[in-house]
């Protein structure tokens, strides 16, 4: 065998999320259902562009003069728009914002950016998370410190563990709390609850990150952002890492930000100068089309009326899923309390292997369902396999 670099690496499993997206489409049987990644769906199961999407990308064919380089920010009007949806029209900080490649994007850079400030920081965060969350963490040698954000067996917020957790943290320390639409379990805090997580990061002097990728698709627009508008506001520092993806419906454009907040000018300064040196050696720019899409929706009264009608459709729609489920599925309830496209099952991963293999139905192997995969047509057929999965096999 002749010497090579590459075998000196460690082989790294696929994916499991994204893989389900191959399995599903390979799997032959009409009557398959796909809870896995977390993409909107439609009543006939299609991810349609929206609308307000088409349009923008109409003007953007008709009038785009140039695609010449727009700088490490990216899409500086973008930003500005998106700017009073997510902070409201009011902001107490000093704020900078740079475009990224979607809300991985703007994660990666976040937590870049901590270590580079702290290396020794520790980031508290709850499990269980988003996968990428911890992936992004560990590969960038940062300390994690974890709480139980949901108790799966038991479908509940585990609030009071996580408080008590979050006293353990030292001045500097970070906190990564999902905006709204929890991923993977939908388990939210109330205005409460977040309101005494804002005075906990304020005494502790804690740096909040909050991964706000889903705004509009929980309560809605103004009631998915309050939570982290409390805690950011209660900082003297903070994060807020945005995607597009979802609420756009731009998935694969990969649209996303983060905006960097401080009270300080000078602070924020250094901290937007670090960002772009760190933005520059890892894509250099980001990429245009999807952001420019955004913009050009908010920069029209019309445009943006239109995304709002079709957003809280698709918030509607997903709401109403989760209702009958939940009424369908007594052990489902709690389901009916919480909010966005994710749901966390009280399955085993043997469990979460028999509804694929015996049933056709496709979910992440934690559990977590995407509530936008079921249909008026299919929820039964999904509540009688959960049913006889759960009496077939006891947890
Ligand atoms: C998901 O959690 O399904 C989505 O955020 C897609 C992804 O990148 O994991």
């Amino acid at each position: 065998m002749t010497f090579s670099v590459f075998t000196g690496l460690t082989p790294q499993a696929p994916d499991s999320l994204l893989s389900l997206i191959g399995l599903y489409r390979r799997d032959p049987r009409p009557e398959k259902i796909d809870l896995g990644v977390g993409v909107f769906r439609d009543n006939l199961g299609a991810t349609p562009v929206l609308a307000a999407v088409k349009a923008a990308e109409q003007a953007l064919l008709n009038t785009q003069a140039t695609k010449s380089y727009l700088g490490p920010e990216g899409d500086i009007g973008f930003l500005d728009l998106l700017k009073p949806v997510i902070f409201g029209d009011q902001v107490s900080h000093e704020v900078f914002g740079v475009q990224t490649p979607g809300g991985t994007g703007a994660i990666r850079l976040a937590c870049e950016l901590l270590k580079a400030a702290k290396p020794d920081l520790r980031v508290f965060i709850g499990a269980p998370t988003w996968p990428n969350h911890t992936q992004i963490l560990d590969q960038l040698g940062i300390e994690t410190v974890t709480f139980r954000h949901y108790d799966q067996r038991a479908q509940r917020l585990g609030f009071d563990e996580m408080m008590s957790v979050l006293e353990t943290a030292r001045a500097g320390d970070a906190v990564l709390l999902h905006g709204c639409c929890h991923n993977p379990s939908g388990a939210d805090y109330s205005l409460d609850q977040w309101r005494a997580i804002a005075e906990l990061v304020a005494r502790k002097g804690l740096t909040p990150l909050i991964d706000l990728a889903y705004q509009g698709l929980g309560l809605g627009l103004e009631a998915d952002a309050a939570g982290g508008r409390l805690v950011l506001a209660a900082a003297d520092d903070g994060l807020l890492a945005y995607s597009c993806d979802k609420n756009f419906g731009l998935y694969r454009e990969r649209v996303g930000a983060l905006y960097t907040l401080s009270r300080d000018a000078e602070t924020l300064d250094l901290a937007a100068s670090n960002i772009r040196a760190l933005a520059r050696t890892n894509w250099s720019m980001p990429p245009d089309h999807g952001a420019a899409t955004v913009r050009v929706i908010l920069e029209s009264e019309a445009l943006t009326a239109i995304w709002k009608s079709e957003l809280d459709a698709m918030r509607r729609r997903v709401a109403d899923l989760r209702q009958r489920l939940a009424t369908a599925v007594p052990a489902l309830a709690p389901l009916a309390g919480q909010h966005g496209l994710f749901g966390l099952l009280p399955l085993s991963s043997a469990q979460v292997a028999r509804l694929r293999e015996e049933h056709g139905i496709y979910m992440a192997g934690s559990g977590r369902i995407n509530l936008a995969g079921l249909t008026v047509g299919n929820i039964d057929t999904f509540a009688r396999a959960f049913e006889a999965c759960l009496q077939g096999e006891p947890a």
